[in-house]
């Protein structure tokens, strides 16, 4: 991993090397004759600390999870967290700030710091004290992280003004180089090809102008969450209810009531819901996970003014399901970010951004778009005239 940067190959085994301190009652354990000596440099301690001395190369395999902080320690990362903070974010700041001069840390992460929400503040930091310069996503998961469905890979960061691109690559037994890209270099979510068939779309669309937040849409996630409504819900109109739209009524970009929700089809409305619960305008729905073998991650369906009759007028959308409504003054309509989000071009786009099954709505929000001038040239059109604007305004090989 640190390959990519100036090291001293001597260096990095002077670097810090986290061990699982769990591990040393097997080492004691074992018969001294069979014990493998630890490094004379292993210490024990915690990995969040400031060291007495700053590293010339950190690296990790940090824990992950979500962690409560106290008000102490939420101010120690305020710098790195933003709103849930997770261990391995805070384990990457406090590698940051290991760092000697000249020096970097390489790590083995989820991917989720590259674009989650809750690490804005991480990629800010990232960016101004070391920059990612090296990132390698690991595609066969089997047998390194048994039962772990994120997106892994290791990432190698390293300060200097003059050092500005990040080799891209991709292991699966082997690595092979995907592309070498400026380095990320904004708080927003990190577009990085995954494939060299995306290398020149991410390239593109990381040099767009605008954002679908920007042209004027903003995405939510569906308010009723089921299970604290169960007494609530039925498979009969009765009194004041609504027709839930489940993630499964989206399944093959239609919307339709699928039979197997019928049982939780009504919702009756209590309290405040009808301020907070219920949808009586139009808007696109996505789904907000997808199986990991589905061939597409934006499963897109269009909720139309005739839809909206066909459902009664009004619905209530269970937080499986994305949704997106324009502001006042949006730049794109309804019916042309339909077809560009069901466009192949917009799907690869969102891998660049994450490699996970979630589609999340704030990285909905953060999917680029052209200027306003491109979007309105493409108001009129359909198919394929469409797709291949799409295609070329993207820099999307087939
Ligand atoms: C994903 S495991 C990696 C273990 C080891 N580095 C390896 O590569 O096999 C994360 C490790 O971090 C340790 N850990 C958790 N919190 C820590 C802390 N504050 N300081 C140091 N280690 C910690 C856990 O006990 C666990 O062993």
């Amino acid at each position: 991993m640190i390959q990519g940067t100036d090291l001293d190959p001597v260096a990095v085994w002077l670097a810090n090397v986290a061990l699982a301190a769990e591990c040393l009652p097997f080492v004691a354990a074992a018969p001294a004759a069979q014990r493998r000596p630890l490094p004379e440099f292993a210490t024990v301690g915690d990995g969040l600390d400031v060291p007495a001395e700053p590293a010339t190369a950190v690296v990790m395999n940090p824990p992950y999870g979500r962690v409560r902080l106290d008000d102490d320690e939420r101010a120690r990362w305020s710098h790195a967290t933003l709103g849930h903070a997770n261990l391995y974010g805070l384990f990457l700041a406090a590698g940051i700030e290991q760092l000697a001069d000249g020096g970097a840390m390489a790590a083995l992460i989820p991917t989720s710091f590259m674009a989650g929400n809750y690490f804005q503040n991480l990629r800010s930091f990232m960016v101004d004290s070391a920059p990612l310069r090296e990132v390698t996503f690991v595609e066969a998961r089997s047998g390194v992280f048994a039962g772990v469905l994120q997106e892994t890979c290791l990432a190698a960061f390293a300060p200097g003004a003059n050092r500005s691109l990040t080799q891209v690559g991709s292991l699966n037994g082997r690595r092979v180089q995907v592309a070498r890209v400026p380095s990320p270099a904004n708080r927003g979510p990190w577009l990085l090809p995954r494939r060299k068939s995306e290398a020149s779309l991410a390239a593109t669309a990381s040099k767009l102008p605008s954002t679908l937040a920007a042209a004027g849409w903003s995405v939510s996630t569906g308010p009723l969450v089921w299970n604290r409504r169960k007494a609530d819900l039925g498979s009969r109109r009765s009194g004041n209810c609504v027709p839930v739209v489940w993630a499964a009524d989206i399944d093959g970009g239609v919307l339709h009531q699928d039979p197997a929700r019928d049982l939780v089809r009504w919702l009756k409305l209590t309290g405040n819901d009808e301020r907070v619960l219920v949808l009586d305008e139009p808007a696109l729905f996505v789904q907000r996970t997808t199986a990991p073998e589905q061939s597409r991650r934006l499963v897109v369906a269009e909720l139309g003014d005739a839809d909206l009759d066909r459902w009664g007028g009004r619905v209530v959308v269970e937080n499986h399901v994305n949704v997106l409504r324009p502001c006042p003054v949006s730049q794109i309509s309804r019916q042309l970010l339909h077809g560009l989000l069901r466009s192949d071009v917009m799907d690869r786009v969102l891998r660049c951004i994450s490699g996970s099954v979630a589609v999340s709505a704030y990285e909905m929000e953060a999917l680029p778009l052209p200027d306003a001038v491109t979007l309105a040239s493409w108001e009129g059109l359909r198919g394929n005239a469409l797709d291949q604007a799409i295609r070329s305004t993207y820099g999307a090989r087939p």
